[in-house]
């Protein structure tokens, strides 16, 4: 018995050296940085940081920042996938530095509802396109209908002023102190009535005439909240201006001091941030002081990256590097858990086309689905659930469905974060690659299955996917819009659809090419590179560079893609959960494993050792017993045998 346990343990010990070997990554370190990933707060992956004057907002201080407060929130629902949230991200950073001034009055927040803890948020508050930015009130509530007031526009300086407005119209006296007075100075005021109602450290009256339409006094007014020796009040009429000497025709104001003294400034323009500037330097000229800001969050420590995490990324990425036509199962399942986990779960109602297009895409999913065997369970039960709706379903109870499979079949993922879509900085690539990488390996599998009779099966499904639940707005606008030209609907093959998707994506890449939200770690190309696949391009001397299509080699495009895609090619690398993977495809796994590491061994003392161990250990099984293996179900997979 003694002698067979160190046997089986020395077996084990040789198996666990022959996969760490091979996988590139040793184990142990991946598990951690699994761990890593899979915080469910990390601080690394939202757009916004400690270093920026953005409120963070999450499940755990969302109503305690934005609801029954005595003043306002402009809030914005992103998502961190999304790219044109990621290049909206530093315009929004410069307005909440801008707008820091006004944090008594309105704080500039987001929320990021890629991260699956909001989904409830996200869903509550109704967001149906990324970024939207709304403005929450003092006081305010979400109701089935009340979730805030939309602003419809991205551009800082609008945004500005449609929160003045906002602010203006809100009815906010005693509750906020800071609160600024919106009333406009009327014909009965007077230099010295307009002092009456003042605290005594305010000494000073601005006075600014604020044309028709215009927000100018009221951002004024707010920028100045700080300043405890001043108030700020708008003029809307010509004639008032001129009784305290402002010509309306120039940009002027006027400072009123208590014994009735008016002082004319004129601002280097006609925004509120020469006219606060303006007022500030007269106010340090009478030295006068503003009160120190507080700090609206604590500024947290940013967790700077987790010990080794930046190592191991660029551990993954280098091996991704060496293998530049490998899909990665890790790939596929993280796009599969943030579609349902995250994109589906957060949507408040589906019904009507939303709901026919989650049917199916479950469909096609449930067809092709890559996940090991609890994962095609679950995928099943779970198109078997949505089914039964032909009116509508809420996110919710989707996302109660769920949540009950995965408890109830376990472990459904085997690992926790990407590999070949693996960004060199935290927020590059990601969700959006993998989502391409799912869609490119169902319509291969598409194409391989004869009993598929639909060619537009992976299509529809990823139209109806990428218009109704896509999180990434522009994306999907331009996705729609594309389908359209590139007529999708009139595709006539399988194969035929494996090419549109090709195409489609190459537009997508030439378009981005150059971006921001390019990783220069993986530049946009032409996909496959002429390195990865020289038979695919046509050398013609004449072909131009913008004639995309004319230089392709179609034929060997198609068997390039379903060479790359043939479920026994899918790259195990960093998916530490073995048991859960398709078995045949383990098998076949090892079959490569051995014989690439076995290389530049004697191979066949190599396959002896292999053979032996497994020997052992299935000796070592019968003797002991070993209770809890994973069942073995029989499944006749017709795909997996074709290339
Ligand atoms: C439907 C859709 C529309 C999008 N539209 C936009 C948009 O309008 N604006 C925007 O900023 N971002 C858009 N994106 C995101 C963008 O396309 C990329 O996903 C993102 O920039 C990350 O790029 P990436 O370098 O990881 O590679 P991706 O372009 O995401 O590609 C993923 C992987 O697929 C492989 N691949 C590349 N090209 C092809 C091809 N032609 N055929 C087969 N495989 C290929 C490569 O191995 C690559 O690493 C869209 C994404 C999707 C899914
Ligand atoms: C937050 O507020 C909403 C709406 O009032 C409420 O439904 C929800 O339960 C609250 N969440 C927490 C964590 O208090
Ligand atoms: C402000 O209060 C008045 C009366 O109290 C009410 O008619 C008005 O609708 C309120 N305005 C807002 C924006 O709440
Ligand atoms: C102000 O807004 C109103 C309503 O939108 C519009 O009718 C009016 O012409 C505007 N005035 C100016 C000076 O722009
Ligand atoms: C207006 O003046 C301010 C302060 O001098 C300056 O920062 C801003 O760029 C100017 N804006 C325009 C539109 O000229
Ligand atoms: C060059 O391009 C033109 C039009 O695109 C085409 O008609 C012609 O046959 C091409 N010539 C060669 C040598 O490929």
């Amino acid at each position: 018995m003694n002698r067979q346990g160190a046997q089986l343990a020395l077996c084990l010990v040789v198996i666990y050296l022959l996969e760490s070997i091979s996988a590139g990554v040793p184990l142990n370190r991946y598990e951690t940085l699994l761990k890593q990933q899979s915080e469910p707060q990390d601080e690394l992956l939202g757009l916004y940081d400690g270093k920026d004057k953005v409120v963070k907002l999450n499940v755990n201080n969302f109503n305690e920042t934005v609801l029954e407060q005595n003043r306002g929130s402009l809030v914005e629902f992103y998502n961190t996938y999304c790219g044109h949230c990621r290049r909206f991200a530093p315009v929004y950073k410069k307005l909440a530095e801008q707008l820091h001034p006004w944090q008594d009055v309105v704080i500039v927040s987001a929320i990021d509802c890629a991260a699956e803890e909001n989904n409830g948020i996200c869903r509550t508050y109704e967001v149906m396109s990324y970024p939207t930015l709304r403005y929450l009130g003092p006081s305010f509530q979400p109701t089935a209908t009340q979730y805030g007031v939309k602003l419809e526009t991205q551009n800082p300086d609008e945004l500005r002023s449609l929160l003045a407005g906002l602010v203006s119209v809100e009815n906010q006296t005693a509750n906020n102190i800071h609160w600024p007075n919106v009333a406009p100075v009327t014909e009965s005021d007077s230099a010295g009535n307009l002092f009456e109602d003042l605290q005594s450290v305010q000494e000073q009256i601005a006075l600014i005439f604020e044309p028709e339409n215009s927000t100018l006094a009221i951002e004024t007014a707010m920028f100045l909240l700080n300043w405890p020796a001043v108030e700020v009040r708008r003029i809307n009429d010509a004639t008032i201006a001129a009784k305290f000497k402002i010509d309306s025709k120039q940009h002027q104001l006027a400072l009123l001091d208590r014994r009735g003294a008016i002082q004319i400034h004129t601002p280097a323009n006609q925004t509120s941030i020469a006219y606060a500037q303006a007022i500030e330097s007269a106010l340090r000229a009478l030295n006068m002081t503003p009160r120190p800001q507080k700090q609206l969050q604590q500024q947290q420590q940013l967790p700077s990256a987790p010990i080794g995490r930046n190592r191991e990324v660029s551990e993954i990425i280098s091996e991704v590097h060496r293998n530049k036509h490998l899909i990665y199962q890790a790939d596929l399942e993280q796009a599969i858990r943030t579609i349902l986990h995250n994109e589906v779960s957060k949507q408040n109602e589906i019904g009507g086309e939303p709901l026919v297009a989650l049917q199916r895409f479950l469909t096609v999913l449930e067809r092709y689905n890559p996940l090991g065997t609890n994962g095609r369970q679950m995928v099943s039960k779970l198109r078997e659930f949505v089914v039964q709706f032909n009116q509508k379903l809420s996110g919710q109870q989707f996302e109660q469905e769920l949540r009950r499979l995965v408890s109830k079949l376990g472990q459904i993922y085997s690992t926790t974060n990407y590999v070949g879509c693996t960004g060199s900085s935290p927020h590059l690539r990601g969700f959006t690659c993998s989502l391409w990488t799912l869609f490119h390996y169902l319509s291969v599998q598409s194409a391989g299955n004869e009993e598929a009779q639909d060619p537009l099966e992976v299509l529809q499904a990823m139209h109806g996917y990428v218009r109704n639940f896509f999180g990434c707005t522009d994306c999907s606008n331009h996705f729609q819009e594309m389908a359209a030209r590139r007529k999708i609907w009139s595709v006539a093959s399988k194969d035929e659809a494996v090419l549109w998707l090709w195409a489609a994506h190459n537009e997508v890449n030439q378009r981005l090419a150059g971006d921001a939200t390019e990783d220069p770690q993986f530049p946009k190309i032409q996909f496959p590179s002429a390195n990865s696949c020289a038979q695919c391009r046509r050398a013609t001397a004449n072909a131009s560079k913008d004639s995309l299509e004319l230089n392709w080699n179609k034929d060997a495009v198609l068997s390039f893609l379903k060479n790359i895609h043939n479920p026994q090619f899918i790259s195990r690398y960093g998916v530490p959960r073995e048991q859960l993977q398709h078995e045949a495809l383990v098998k076949e796994r090892q079959k490569r494993q051995i014989s690439s590491v076995f290389s530049d061994m004697d191979v066949r003392m190599g396959m002896f050792l292999y053979a032996f161990c497994i020997f052992m250990m299935v000796l070592a099984f019968k003797l002991f017993a070993f209770k809890g293996g994973y069942r073995k179900k029989p499944y006749g997979h017709d795909l997996l045998g074709k290339v």
